[in-house]
């Protein structure tokens, strides 16, 4: 689903920077853009990256306990 409509940058898009160590929402503009122009997906975006930040830190913790 698309997040940002101005960018194109869609939940997907958001989980795989997050997962690919993204973790502010600073970085999450310089990479994908997101919120970069109207900035009326800057909430959703924020939270999406929330959402993804604390699922890879949970798989993390997850890597962590059982290796
Ligand atoms: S919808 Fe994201 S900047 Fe406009």
């Amino acid at each position: 689903m698309y997040i940002c409509m101005c960018n194109a940058v869609t939940d997907h898009a958001i989980r795989r920077a997050a997962a690919d160590g993204v973790h502010s929402f600073a970085d999450l503009q310089a990479r994908t853009g997101c919120s970069d122009c109207c900035g009326t997906c800057e909430s959703e975006a924020r939270q999406c990256l929330s959402d993804a930040v604390s699922e890879v830190r949970a798989s993390l913790s997850f890597v962590h306990v059982t290796a």
